[in-house]
C-alpha cells in the first residue's frame, strides 16, 4: 500500500459526449483524488510523442487521430496504489471485456473510443505526468 500518482486522460469520445463529470464521479467514488486537471486539445505531433511507445503497432495512426479528434481532459490522480487502482477502475481496454461498473464498461463506445487512458506503471506515470504538468500545477 503506497501513496501514488497516475496520469489519467478523458479522451475525445468522452468530452464530445459531455461525460467529464460522470467519469470524475466514478474516479472519486473509487477513492482517487483529482489533484490536477486541465482541458486541452493535442496537436498530431504531441499525440505521436505521447504514444511513442506504440509507434510500431498497427493501431498507432488511428490511435493518434482519435486522440486529436477533440479536446481531452488530462488529470493527475492521487491515492493508495493509484496506478493499479485506476487501471481497475477503467476496466479492460476493450469495453466488451470490461467488468460491470468500470468506466469503460459504462461509457466506452469501442476499443478505439474507450473514453479513458491511465498510466500502466509507476515509472510511466512519472513520465506521463511530467509530459503534461509542471509541479506547481499539482496540488495534493
Ligand atoms: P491506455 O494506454 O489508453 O490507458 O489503454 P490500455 O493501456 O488499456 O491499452 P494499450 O494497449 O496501451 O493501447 C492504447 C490505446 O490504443 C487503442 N487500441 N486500439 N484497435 C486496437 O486493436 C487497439 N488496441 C489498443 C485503445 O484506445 C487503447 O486504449
Ligand atoms: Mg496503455
Amino acid at each position: 500500500m503506497t501513496l501514488q500518482r497516475t496520469l489519467s486522460i478523458l479522451k475525445p469520445d468522452a468530452t464530445r459526449r459531455n461525460l467529464t463529470g460522470k467519469i470524475n464521479a466514478v474516479i472519486e467514488t473509487a477513492g482517487l483524488r483529482i489533484v490536477a486537471q486541465k482541458r486541452i486539445w493535442l496537436s498530431l505531433a504531441q499525440a505521436q510523442q505521447f504514444y511513442a511507445v506504440h509507434e510500431s503497432r498497427a493501431f498507432f495512426n488511428d490511435l493518434c487521430q482519435s486522440m486529436i479528434a477533440g479536446p481531452i481532459v488530462v488529470q493527475v490522480l492521487e491515492g493508495t496504489d493509484a496506478v493499479s487502482k485506476y487501471r481497475e477502475t477503467m476496466g479492460a481496454t476493450n469495453p466488451e471485456n470490461a467488468t460491470a461498473g468500470t468506466i469503460r464498461k459504462e461509457f466506452a463506445e469501442s476499443i478505439e473510443a474507450n473514453s479513458v487512458h491511465g498510466s500502466d506503471s509507476e515509472e510511466n506515470a512519472a513520465i506521463e505526468i511530467a509530459f503534461f504538468f509542471s509541479h506547481i500545477e499539482i496540488v495534493g
